[in-house]
């Protein structure tokens, strides 16, 4: 008798080399215009699919999964962050849930430490000045665009996993002091490489910190963990960086106090009700204070590419029998 492929339903056009693999490896049923799928076509794809390749774009909420046909059993997203997954019904269903950890590590942290230096040091301005075609440059002047130097500041990293710790040996390098907040105390050994200061309190860590890095996942635990009263918290000379998640911040309160002068600048490549930004921070962007991304923090060809082979190598093993490599399990939610 002859097994037929799996049915694997990909919600967004992926690069070329990984289709092309997925197209040898399974019945791959490709998004080849890069449509994104509306909630309707997401059901007719979980009747249907008996593993789904979603992304971040992707709601796979507890609706969409109650109409999961039986063949469903995988969900192997194309993306290190499940927070677009309702996890814990898939689980419940029965459904196997998987991502990408560590394929975007490295990409990530370059991008936060991008940030961390394009705010202070006014990178978006000055290339703004270089192109504009209402100002001209008038040359260098001892008092003309002056930044914040990042040398010898006070980072505090919320989240130290693999992206928090990346970022951590990036900054280390360009001479700030490290700091961090984390659900667990990271072993000493670890702390001693980075000379990072842990703090239990995060309340007390944000008092103290001149840039703030978000680097957590999004989970119920972590939504909004920079309320508004958190933020209020932050000196008015503090930065605030996100590359994680936008939900992670109260976007609506940090625009206020972006706005009122009280708090030096953001550098943020996500947002709370992504792909919607809210108009007051492209306004504050133009005014130089902010500085906004388009959610590129692993958008690198290499990291795509690493991304979509180990979504084949989650979907073959886990066809063949095995446990997946990358399972996403209740207790990392
Ligand atoms: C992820 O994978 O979670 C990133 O945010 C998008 O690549």
């Amino acid at each position: 008798m002859v097994r037929r492929k799996p049915l694997v339903v990909v919600t967004r056009k992926l690069p070329d080399s990984v289709e092309t693999r997925m197209r040898e490896l399974f019945d791959a049923k490709l998004n080849l215009e890069d449509v994104p799928m509306d909630q309707a076509a997401l059901v007719e794809a979980v009747k249907t699919a008996d593993v789904l390749v979603p992304t971040v774009t992707d709601r796979i909420d507890s609706a969409v999964l109650s109409q999961a046909g039986e063949n469903l059993r995988l969900i192997a997203s194309f993306s290190n962050g499940v927070d677009h997954i309702d996890v814990a019904s898939a689980l419940n269903r029965g459904i196997t849930v998987t991502n990408t950890p560590g394929v975007l590590t490295e990409d990530t942290a370059d991008m936060t430490m991008a940030l961390i230096l394009a705010v202070p040091r006014r990178l978006a301005e000055g290339a703004q000045v270089m192109i504009s075609d209402k100002e001209e440059w008038p040359g260098w002047s001892p008092t003309w665009m002056l930044g914040r130097r990042i040398w010898g500041k006070r980072l505090g990293i919320i989240g130290m996993g693999r992206i928090g710790q990346a970022v951590a040996r990036r900054a280390k390098a360009f001479g700030l002091q490290i700091h961090y907040h984390n659900r667990r105390r990271l072993p000493t050994g670890i702390e001693e490489m980075l000379d990072a200061t842990y703090w239990d309190s995060l309340d007390q860590m944000l008092a103290r910190m001149d840039i703030v890095s978000v680097n957590c996942p999004h989970t119920p635990a972590t939504y909004h963990l920079l309320s508004a009263r958190r933020l209020k918290l932050l000196k008015p000379e503090a930065y605030v960086v996100n590359t994680a998640r936008g939900e992670v911040i109260d976007e609506n309160a940090l625009t206020r106090q972006l706005e009122a002068g009280e708090l030096a600048g953001a550098g943020l490549d996500v947002f709370e009700h992504e792909p919607a930004v809210n108009p007051k921070l492209i306004r504050l962007a133009r005014h130089g204070k902010v500085v906004l991304l388009p959610h590129l923090g692993s958008a690198t060809l290499e990291g795509r590419v690493d991304m979509g082979e180990k979504v084949i190598v989650n979907i073959k093993t886990f066809m063949d029998g095995h446990r997946p490599p990358d399972r996403v399990l209740p207790a990392m939610l």
